[in-house]
């Protein structure tokens, strides 16, 4: 944790961090739907961005819509925040809508996100897919690791949780890549919750006893897996991380990322470290969170949380808004 003196996160900086997501989930709600994921993403990136601007904050962008030349606004690089050079220097990772489809097709858990740090915390994953393994709070350290199988994972959760591993529910993304990984968990009987997008939320629901689920396993995008390891600082849980470079160019982009050891498998806190705010605010309805809602007369709500890890404070803040 870093020390009251060199801590730029400010408690009251947790909660603004809020206005930042619910701007973002309230631009996004509007295309929620209408099957146009780039006008969506647009949306909400253009009201985040603003937002940013309302806070104290030097702020640079580690984890964003792209690298420079690919994203117009939130590239990674970027500065926000209304006070450059002046603020506290704090690092960003955001996703402004994770889950552009499912925004676009008005499915379940699309989120607008961000996890922020101390300048150097939060690891600069380059846009990659990552192999994700994740499980809830409450195991002995080292319980998960990714050098391991899917089955020796479960058996050695199944036998901590005092359970068998057909016992054992874990949530992976419903991709063609993952039909090893599916077969060989039905194989031991687990029940396989597949989602179609979002899988920063279907980490964090290794944490809620809610949802019944244990474990989270699969490829993803490497950004969310970074955000998701922010949540899991806060509320505790376990997550590996393993980058996985399909080409030459995308080795490049490892090269360029400063990480040259590319097998390297990272710890929840590997990916993130020192004190850490994690914040979203719910799109479309979902698991972690309820979506916008419209009411009468102009008005609408939103539900987001709030976590800081130093604290292991998690607050549910639910917003009333008036349009315009
Ligand atoms: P987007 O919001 O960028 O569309 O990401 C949604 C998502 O499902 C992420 O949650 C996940 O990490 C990634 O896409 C998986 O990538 P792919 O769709 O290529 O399998």
């Amino acid at each position: 944790m870093n020390s009251p003196a060199e801590n730029p996160l400010d408690r009251v900086l947790v909660l603004e961090m809020v206005r930042v997501t619910e701007a973002a989930a309230v631009a996004a709600s509007k295309l929620i739907g209408r099957g146009d994921e780039k006008a969506a993403d647009a949306a909400a990136v253009e009201a985040m961005r603003k937002a940013f601007d309302t806070l104290a904050i030097d702020g640079t962008v580690v984890i964003g819509e792209g690298e420079r030349d690919e994203a117009p606004m939130l590239f990674i690089g970027e500065k926000v925040g209304g006070a450059p050079g002046e603020g506290p220097k704090i690092d960003i990772a955001l996703d402004p809508l994770e889950g552009t489809t499912i925004t676009a097709k008005a499915g379940p858990n699309a989120l607008a996100v961000l996890a922020a740090a101390a300048e150097g915390c939060l690891l600069n994953a380059p846009d990659v897919y990552m192999d994700k393994l994740a499980v809830g709070p409450g195991y002995p350290d080292g319980i998960i690791d990714l050098a391991k199988s899917p089955t020796e994972n479960v058996q050695a959760v199944a036998k901590a949780k005092g359970v068998a591993p057909s016992d054992i529910i874990v949530c992976v993304l419903d991709r063609p890549r993952h039909a090893e990984l599916i077969a060989e968990l039905r194989g031991l009987g687990c029940g396989v919750v597949l989602i179609g997008d979002g899988d920063v939320a279907g980490v964090i629901a290794v944490t809620d006893e809610d949802t019944t689920i244990d474990m989270y396993m699969g490829q993803g995008g490497a950004p969310e897996g970074v955000l998701a390891a922010a949540a899991l600082r806060c509320v505790g849980g376990q997550f590996n991380g393993r980058l996985v470079f399909r080409n030459d160019d995308e080795r490049g982009r490892a090269a360029k990322w400063g990480i040259d050891d590319l097998d390297r498998i990272y710890t929840r806190d590997d990916l993130v470290k020192g004190d850490c705010i994690f914040a979203a605010t719910g799109v479309t309805p979902g698991s972690l969170l309820d979506g916008v809602k419209y009411l009468r007369g102009g008005r609408m709500t939103t539900e987001s949380v709030v976590m800081r890890s130093s604290s292991g404070t998690v607050r549910w803040i639910k917003g009333e808004h008036r349009e315009g």
